[in-house]
């Protein structure tokens, strides 16, 4: 029998840079994020006899390929196969083919909508049914798949991941569903490039930040900013407080040993843009960066038409992709073979 899942990518208004436990994947922090339905990883999945793993993969514009275990997050997915596996006692192989809608490793959260979808649907196919509809249960089976970030994926509209102690306690909450407030994320892509540092690698090096410590401390009251501006529906504390966040992170990437630098000049571009949209004609446009070059522009509905066309003529973007608040992961009769 085959079983589909879409998962969507989200993007952190709180971010999650480096972690407490390596092995469990627990962040450091609390993180705070948005679904985002532009970008989605489509999977389809089948249990097969066979003495192997059948992984075929395909990024946007791309061509199905099989997947390696040639790096971290290839490695990831094996390892989550082989252990969702062992909890269903079962022996039979998969044959998998995901596919995303967007382009890999630059800064949107690729992994997150991936991890997610390929969870799920190993989750569906091993009879572990209970474990999906659980989505507590299925954020935890997400973030052993090392995409803590993931997690967030598998609730609907905007959620809290909980850093928690152990594997229990550490897990995603919903602070409000998808249809609570009509944010709308634009992404203005000015690189396509792979990033250099990957996120794996920058988890593991941000502590070697002298401000790693410090960032955590300061970013306490901005959590709880954060989360009351969403139940409030207030742009006017979510704004500043998305900025101030971002770039506290990329404070700790430029500053970790050895450095990450993420932004591009395409990006900088971005953010002064938006400082004088805001000042001088008081359009209201904040950016935030995940692990990439290309800022997400949140706005509200009503001003997304006008920033989308400013970004789009801003001479270092190259494409937008507007995305609304949407579902967490969700299984569908849409198959890919
Ligand atoms: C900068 O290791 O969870 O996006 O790179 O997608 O695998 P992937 O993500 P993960 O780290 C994400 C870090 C971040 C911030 C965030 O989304 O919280």
């Amino acid at each position: 029998m085959k079983i589909s899942t879409l998962a969507p990518a989200n993007i952190a208004f709180i971010k999650y840079w480096g972690r407490r436990d390596h092995e469990l994947f627990l962040p450091a922090n609390n993180s705070i994020s948005m679904n985002i339905n532009g970008c989605k990883t489509h999977t389809t999945l089948e249990l097969v006899e066979s003495d192997q793993d059948h992984v075929l993969v395909k990024f946007h514009k791309q061509e199905y390929k099989q997947l390696l275990p040639d790096s971290i997050k290839a490695r990831n997915i094996f390892d989550q196969i082989k252990r969702i596996r062992q909890l269903a006692g079962s022996n039979l192989k998969i044959k998998m083919k995901s596919e995303n809608n967007f382009p890999a490793d630059a800064g949107l959260a690729s992994s997150a909508s991936s991890f997610a979808a390929i969870t799920a649907a190993l989750l569906l196919a091993y009879g572990l049914k209970e474990k999906f509809d659980d989505k507590q249960e299925l954020s935890r089976q997400i973030r052993l798949c090392g995409s803590a970030s993931a997690i967030r994926s598998a609730m609907d509209g905007y959620v809290e991941m909980l850093t928690g102690f152990d594997h229990e306690s550490s897990h995603a909450v919903q602070i409000a569903g998808e249809n609570h407030w009509n944010l709308v994320d634009i992404i203005a892509i000015v690189e396509t490039g792979k990033k250099k540092v990957s996120s794996s690698q920058g988890h593991e090096l941000a502590e070697t930040s002298p401000y790693f410590q410090a960032r955590l401390t300061e970013m306490q009251s901005r959590l709880d900013t954060v989360r009351q501006a969403i139940l409030d529906k207030d742009f006017t504390k979510l704004g500043p407080a998305i900025e101030e966040e971002s770039t506290s992170m990329h404070a700790i990437m430029m500053t970790m040993k050895p450095p990450a630098y993420y932004w591009g000049a395409g990006s900088m571009r971005v953010m002064r843009a938006l400082m004088d949209w805001r000042d001088e004609d008081d359009l209201q446009a904040y950016f935030t960066f995940d692990a990439g070059a290309n800022p997400h522009v949140i706005c509200e509905e009503k001003d997304a038409e006008e920033v989308k066309h400013r970004l789009e003529s801003l001479p270092e973007v190259q494409w937008t992709i507007l995305n609304r608040p949407c579902k967490g992961v969700q299984e569908t009769q849409d198959h890919l073979f």
